[in-house]
């Protein structure tokens, strides 16, 4: 009889190795921040707002792209737009085609033409909205699909609207909980959109209660590997990230999230953005990606 020796100690499988890909980003100094309107659950006028505060919250997370290699521009503030910061809102760009957008609420509708402005400005090919929507608030590019959301901002019929001007797949998803009204509240895109040999598999996390149960099947059946973010880490807007392929921005408070993170391989980069939530915004809403032209 034969002995044979003790198994060697599984080794926990490795998480994947991730790179992190070139971002070029808009961003807006919340110069004229402050909440002194409510259009969504989070905003209290009531609530005194420390604009100082917001502005250095805001300039750690630009040194912070600067620091990993990213590029930011800026767009000028505007006096009266307070709600100017959240970039994410002023239009959404695939391959240099910026289409602008069409705000549902009155109050962010001075901000259209600046950012349409904006994008001409700097080379993008502007394409005017039709239907009401806000931009990469509610639209989503993972990989070659757009997720598109409805229910509280953007509308139905601006699915069909970018589905034609960017002749992509456009999924619509409808979001049924009044704190997380923009797709970008409720889904992180966590993988690059293309990687070095044409486009990767992408991978999103998302906060599944945030979702009607039509669109959570869809969720699910598309992204069966996605990381299932709790309701704690999606109340302190931790799905509202920013993504490289590695490091994932996000809020210092979502800490489920950041395990989570860290399990799979990439890099939870810790950015505090406290103030700008008074006004319903986080790290996502701060950050508008320009792809393509320059
Ligand atoms: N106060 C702004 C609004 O309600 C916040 C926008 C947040 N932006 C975002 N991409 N989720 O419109």
């Amino acid at each position: 009889m034969s002995l044979s020796s003790a198994p060697a100690a599984q080794a926990a499988p490795a998480a994947p190795a991730r790179t992190a890909q070139h971002r070029r980003y808009l961003m807006c100094r919340p110069e004229h921040f402050t909440v002194s309107y409510r259009i969504n659950p989070w905003m209290e006028p009531a609530k005194p707002t420390d604009t100082a505060k917001a502005l250095a919250q805001w300039q750690a997370l630009y040194d912070t792209y600067l620091a990993l290699g990213h590029e930011v521009e800026l767009i000028d503030p505007v006096p009266g737009l307070p709600d100017m910061v959240y970039t994410a809102n002023g239009g959404f760009i695939i391959d240099g085609r910026a289409l602008g957008v069409r705000f549902r609420v009155d109050e962010r509708r001075g901000e259209e033409r600046p950012f349409m402005d904006w994008f001409a400005a700097h080379g993008f090919d502007v394409v005017e909205p039709v239907s009401v929507q806000e931009g990469e608030g509610d639209f989503l590019l993972v990989g070659d699909t757009i997720l598109a959301g409805m229910g509280f901002r953007s509308t139905g019929d601006s699915h069909a609207e970018i589905a034609r001007v960017f002749d992509r797949e456009v999924v619509s998803l409808r979001l049924v909980d009044p704190r997380f009204y923009h797709l970008d509240t409720a889904i992180s895109v966590l993988d690059p959109v293309e990687g070095p040999g044409g486009v990767e598999k992408a991978n999103i996390a998302y906060l599944p209660s945030a979702f009607d149960d039509h669109s959570r099947r869809i969720l699910e059946e598309r992204y069966p590997d996605a990381i299932l973010v709790d309701d704690a880490d999606g109340a302190v807007f931790g799905l509202n990230s920013a993504s490289d392929g590695y490091n994932v921005f996000i809020s210092p408070r979502a800490t489920g999230f950041e395990a989570q993170l860290r399990e799979r391989g990439y890099n939870p980069v810790l950015v505090d953005l406290s103030e700008l939530l008074l006004g319903g915004g986080g790290i996502k809403c701060c950050t508008l990606e320009l792809r393509g032209k320059r």
